[in-house]
């Protein structure tokens, strides 16, 4: 028997019973006449002592040369100790050791595993084993087992069924490109890996399987960020004869259960959004609603005063930030260089200092007399103390860059707090999205979405405008989980894949099975994904994913652990009938 408890279970009513333990060593102080051990393992810390007095030689000097991460068993007696530690729930009791057993010894590891460690991402990411071994690593993955279980009964108690679906597909358009896997056995064929199991979990609707659900991992190669991996995890979901109205609430329901049970937050009905608002309001199809600091449209009160930029501009636009008014010149022109970065894009900010007096002191005063000034006030919402912050440009550009600014400045005053949850659904989206580059309209949700009743006759006059039976769930300025309600006939399918730009040839091609399977009793059907390493990031109060996955992919996609992407030999590709032509 390895261990009779583990590390973290020992209490003060222990004292006295022998014990045996098992883990790992995480830190020895040796004060000569007396060694203390820290004992590790998933459940905790448990300290080990070994005296002159009470333990032989021997096993002193034993104790002295482990080194640490060695794994090692004991045995001994818990004692009270007679300094206590109050801050871990082993901290009033020791185990006098008399009998030790080292099972593995360990290379000094790269970096300390602590709760603050010396380690630097990448080091630790190529050690991922070890990294996992630290609290916060470990903390994380065991709250994700919760939130996994929790969504899991919750499904199931309300009669989902998980079904599986495969991995090794057929590309579906849905934004992002492919990982494609060669076919040994279908020469010059490849498959792809699925970037979610959309058109499965339509067919499963259609196979009478409603109230389907899987947690699954999808794959996309795209440009990574702090809340994009190339392979995540959805909880994937579809239901049969249902209308938006019992989509949102289906999954407004696991939602909220999932704030009460893991962070003990009751939650009201979860406020509605059009897309048109939120872009109007904040810029953002995400808004992160925890904090005001709405936009208000200025053109009406900034444009036509001698002011050329502004009267230039499509849009004008501000928000009112609370409390900079003090913003030192330094200060502003800190935050005018901020949004000038390339990342940011705008070309200049106007500021207006909103006085404790009720007067106001812009940029433009030259421009723009006090009245005016109160006037942008109203719009904007400004109270005294506040900063008046205003962009104008392009209408798209100008909203993505005040909402970039939005954001930083809520970041800065501490406005995002993290243990404050602001759930939101975002409904209306437009059906089909402008590629500005190639001129042509694509799916803004994906192409199985459907337009809202009576909209189809506009894809042909005014295909921005239509609007979709398509939503999305926000939590905290963040996509937490997006979907439709799906075409079911063949007829306004085809006619979709037309204003995507396929021919009917290419729709037969790509989605000829789907199109079949419709003509055979399809019933009205629609669904959602969440991203699980988000909504997990987001509860656990964060919203870096990597921290939230045992072994995450680095900002290249690369797996520096296992050193993946990797070559493959000759025999290997001469297998697979691939001939690579990279030049050297
Ligand atoms: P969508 O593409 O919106 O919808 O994806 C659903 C949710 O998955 C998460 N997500 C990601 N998380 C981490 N890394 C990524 N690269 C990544 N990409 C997406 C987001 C997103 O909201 N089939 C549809 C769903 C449906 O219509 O039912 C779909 O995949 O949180």
């Amino acid at each position: 028997m390895y261990r009779s408890h583990n590390c973290g279970e020992l209490r003060e009513s222990h004292i006295n019973e022998v014990v045996t333990l098992s883990g790992w060593v995480q830190k020895t102080r040796d004060k000569g006449f007396v060694v203390w051990i820290d004992l590790r393992d998933r459940y905790g810390i448990t300290q080990l002592i070994f005296d002159e007095e009470r333990t032989s030689h021997e096993l002193l000097e034993r104790a002295r040369s482990l080194g640490r991460e060695f794994v090692i068993q004991v045995k001994g007696k818990v004692i009270e100790r007679t300094s206590k530690n109050s801050k871990i729930p082993t901290g009033n009791i020791e185990v006098l050791v008399a009998e030790l057993n080292v099972l593995n010894s360990s290379k000094t590891p790269p970096f300390t595993i602590e709760d603050q460690t010396d380690g630097g991402e990448e080091l630790r990411m190529k050690y991922r084993y070890l990294d996992i071994r630290r609290n916060p690593v470990k903390n994380n993955l065991i709250f994700r087992s919760k939130v996994t279980m929790e969504v899991r009964n919750y499904l199931s108690q309300q009669g989902f069924i998980e079904v599986e679906t495969p991995y090794l597909i057929k590309s579906t358009p849905e934004g992002a490109r492919d990982f494609v896997v060669p076919s040994r056995m279908n020469e010059g064929q490849f498959y792809a890996l699925p970037q979610s199991p959309q058109t499965f979990k339509q067919l499963l609707m259609i196979g009478g399987m409603d109230k389907y659900f899987q947690i699954v991992k999808c794959f996309r190669d795209e440009d990574l960020r702090a809340d994009r991996q190339p392979e995540f995890t959805q909880i994937d979901c579809e239901m049969a004869f249902v209308e938006q109205e019992n989509i949102l609430n289906a999954f407004e329901g696991l939602t909220r259960h999932l704030l009460k049970e893991i962070k003990g937050i009751e939650t009201a009905t979860f406020p509605r959004m059009t897309y048109d608002e939120a872009m109007a309001k904040y810029g953002n199809d995400k808004p992160d609603i925890r904090f005001g600091m709405e936009f208000g449209e200025l053109n009406h009160v900034a444009q036509n005063k001698g002011f050329n930029v502004f009267n230039a501009a499509e849009l004008v636009v501000g928000i009112a930030v609370p409390g900079a008014a003090t913003y030192t010149r330094k200060e502003i022109d800190a935050l005018v260089d901020w949004v000038r970065r390339p990342q940011i894009g705008a070309k200049g900010m106007v500021y207006v200092k909103c006085n404790e007096d009720g007067t106001f002191k812009s940029s433009v005063d030259k421009f723009y007399d006090q009245e005016d000034l109160a006037n942008w006030a109203k719009a904007t919402g400004a109270k005294a103390g506040d900063l008046i912050c205003v962009l104008s440009g392009d209408a798209n550009q100008t909203r993505g860059q005040l909402s970039a600014l939005r954001m930083e400045m809520a970041e800065r005053l501490g406005l995002r707090k993290s243990d404050e949850f602001a759930p939101l659904w975002i409904v209306d989206f437009p059906l089909l999205e402008l590629d500005e580059e190639t001129g042509r309209y694509h799916a803004m949700h994906h192409p199985f979405t459907s337009p809202k009743p009576g909209q189809l006759e506009l894809l042909e006059t005014d295909p921005g405008a239509v609007r979709a039976n398509a939503y999305d769930l926000v939590l905290n300025g963040n996509e937490i989980g997006g979907g439709s309600i799906r075409i079911h006939d063949k007829e306004t399918q085809s006619t979709m894949f037309k204003h995507l730009g396929f021919t009917p040839e290419e729709a037969k091609a790509q989605f000829g099975f789907l199109m079949d399977a419709f003509q055979y009793g399809a019933p009205p059907h629609g669904g959602i994904a969440f991203g699980l390493d988000r909504l997990v990031a987001i509860l656990g109060g964060q919203e870096t994913i990597r921290d939230f996955i045992a072994f995450p992919k680095n900002n290249s996609g690369r797996d520096v652990m296992i050193d993946a992407p990797a070559p493959i030999d000759e025999e290997q590709l001469k297998e697979l009938n691939l001939k690579l032509d990279i030049p050297s």
